[in-house]
């Protein structure tokens, strides 16, 4: 009987580390466009790595993208702000405390991760990704799910 118990644990256990995984990993292409429009964090996650793949051929300075996590009602202003911190930032405002995380901008055929930790996430709170190359971040974005 106690094996058994123990036996049905170890199941639970595994089978939940492969569904819900602390490593995230999100595509985005030559269109202007990432391949999903939801990213989920599990709220036992106590840091996240993220892998941002761009699958295109255009260049970075051309179809550059990177990935940048905020609440959602500071996405906007973090994505003028990312404007104009230019290229050489990686089109994110220096030491901005409402950004989460972010990568460098990737061009095509290259990719990206960051790893960070959660203790800026709230669990069910509203957060917003987007690439904040100039003119990318009205549609590239999606939103990631903490908990
Ligand atoms: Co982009």
């Amino acid at each position: 009987m106690f094996m058994r118990t123990v036996s049905v644990l170890a199941l639970l256990a595994s089978s939940s580390l492969h569904a819900r995984s602390c490593d995230l990993a999100i595509a985005s292409n030559d269109q202007m466009q990432f391949d999903t429009a939801t990213l989920e964090v599990p709220a036992d996650c106590k840091e996240v790595t993220l892998t941002l793949t761009h699958t295109g051929t255009i260049d970075a300075k051309t179809m550059g993208h990177n990935w940048v996590l905020t609440a959602t009602p500071a996405y906007r202003s973090v994505a003028i702000a990312g404007m104009k911190a230019g290229a050489e930032n990686h089109y994110v405002p220096a030491d901005d405390a409402r950004v989460i995380a972010h990568t460098k901008v990737v061009g095509g055929g290259e990719k990206t991760t960051v790893t960070f930790p959660t203790s800026g996430l709230v669990a069910g709170g509203d957060y917003t990704f987007f690439c904040s190359f100039p003119g990318h971040w009205g549609a590239m974005k999606g939103k990631l799910v903490f908990g």
